[in-house]
């Protein structure tokens, strides 16, 4: 017989069915024992006289049983096959469960963080996770729907690549081949998407795992996902629009209420004034109950700043005191491109850059990039970057701009973070499948982990003792 899924079992009264899935509850009653089966699609009552007393929760098995109709006043309003039992004829145990160490028939907030993450593979199941992670999916989607839509490509780029300068510190792989050398692994495809508009596709985007060595919060991981996304000929307005166009279609379509038609935008200045930081939240109290998503734009920043020498990877990145606000490959606004050229006035130069925040957070960012090889020198040169630095560290961009490379620019939304604030939760964790634990250690699985004497060899690699 081929399987049927639950939510079927409504059309085949009187039929014979075939079901798989998990033992959600278990009830005995004298020879009567009724069961809650569930699988993906929902949870059905089954019935089995003189059978299924064996049965523990949360174990899995196949079912043959008839359709019954219940009488009027057995009907479960609360579930979607509230009209309907199986009465059960056979049915067989394809694994076994033990009595399992979380609960799962709760929200899951009362469970340590550490236990849930142990046992992630169960904390999923509780339905509460399975929403959101199936609406990441959806969301994800109809995100990546709305893109193809616009003529936009998707394409992957490398992991294993070199050190991108998105502000913080790189997780590096050791090269056996090359012992002694080292990859990094993407903070962004940030180079790399800027290539492709070199490369003429005009329109790229992709959902890349971005990696970044920093202090870990509620709203930032070791690692996480983007939606990448670069264009070229258009200006910074076009980009804001696109974008707003592509979140608001995906919004909708998986049932997120916006606070705005037309997302606000707000100058950082002003944003400074006003808010005290250039990430807020414009709901009202009514509309934070009602779950609605707040975006707004966030325009005209300043490019530079001195370097806050607590922090490593600004102090790395820097060698003048001067670092970049956001992103090193940016424009600044066309009135001040001879400012930058001339290393003049480095306090007032404004960037292209464009944050899109949400309910109190930044959910993404981006901008018009220096397609000029002279504009990308002379941000480095106020870095305090020599000629040879320069071509160390981006001689390869400087190269491509020689090629015919159109201007472009581009933003990445945090689509954690799109996923957090859609789904009205708090934390990051709360919208990935399997995230880390507050100090960084794998869910389930237990990295970091050391490493045999033989692999380190190998790697031309030995680890000091502290
Ligand atoms: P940026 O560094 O601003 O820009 O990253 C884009 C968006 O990604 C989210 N984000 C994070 N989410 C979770 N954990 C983290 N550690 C984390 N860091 C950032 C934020 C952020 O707005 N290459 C540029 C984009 C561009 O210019 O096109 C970049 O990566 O929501």
């Amino acid at each position: 017989m081929t399987r049927l899924l639950i939510k079927d079992v409504t059309e085949k009264f009187d039929e014979t069915v075939f079901l798989q899935g998990w033992v959600a509850t278990k009830r005995d009653h004298g020879k009567l024992t009724f069961i809650d089966l569930r699988d993906r699609t929902g949870i059905v009552q089954c019935v089995g006289f003189g059978k299924m007393g064996e049965l523990t929760t949360e174990s899995v098995i196949e079912l043959i049983g008839t359709v019954k109709k219940r009488p009027e006043r057995m009907i479960n309003p609360h579930i979607q096959t509230g009209t309907v039992e199986i009465s059960v004829d056979e049915y067989a145990i394809l694994n076994k469960a033990e009595e399992l160490p979380i609960q799962i028939d709760t929200q899951g907030h009362e469970i340590s963080e550490e236990v849930r993450l142990r046992y992630r593979y169960l904390d999923l199941r509780r339905d509460r996770m399975q929403k959101i992670i199936r609406l990441r999916s959806a969301y994800l989607n109809a995100l990546r729907g709305a893109l193809l839509k616009k003529d936009f490509v998707e394409i992957e780029t490398p992991l294993l690549t070199k050190s991108t300068m998105e502000g913080a510190r790189d997780f590096l792989v050791p090269s056996r081949f090359q012992p002694g050398k080292f990859y990094a692994l993407p903070q962004s495809p940030q180079q790399y998407k800027q290539l492709l508009m070199t490369a003429g596709f005009e329109r790229y985007f992709q959902f890349p795992r971005c990696l970044r060595d920093e202090d870990l919060r509620a709203d930032r991981g070791f690692e996480f996902t983007q939606l990448d996304l670069e264009m070229s000929f258009v200006t910074r307005e076009d980009v804001m629009q696109t974008t707003e166009a592509v979140v608001k279609d995906a919004v909708k379509q998986v049932g997120g209420k916006l606070r705005d038609e037309i997302f606000p935008i707000i100058n950082y200045k002003e944003a400074m004034e006003k808010y005290g930081a250039d990430k807020f939240d414009l709901r009202s109290d009514e509309e934070k109950k009602a779950g609605v998503l707040a975006f707004a734009w966030v325009i005209n920043f300043p490019f530079f700043k001195k370097v806050d020498k607590k922090d490593a990877a600004e102090v790395r990145d820097s060698k003048s005191g001067w670092t970049f606000t956001h992103n090193p490959f940016s424009m600044p606004i066309s009135e001040h491109a001879a400012w930058l050229l001339e290393g003049k006035n480095i306090d007032q130069i404004t960037t292209t850059q464009y944050d899109l925040v949400c309910n109190g957070l930044e959910v993404g960012g981006g901008s018009i990039r220096t397609h000029k090889p002279e504009l990308l020198k002379a941000t480095y040169k106020i870095m305090g970057y020599s000629d040879k630095e320069i071509e160390q560290s981006v001689g390869h961009m400087l190269e491509a701009f020689k090629f015919g490379t159109p201007p472009h620019g581009g933003i990445a939304l945090g689509f954690d973070r799109l996923v957090t604030l859609l789904t009205g939760e708090e934390s990051l964790k709360e919208a990935i499948a399997f995230p880390m634990t507050s100090t960084g250690r794998t869910a389930v699985m237990d990295a970091p982990a050391e490493v045999s004497k033989e692999q380190l060899e190998e790697l031309g690699l030995s680890v000091k003792k502290k």
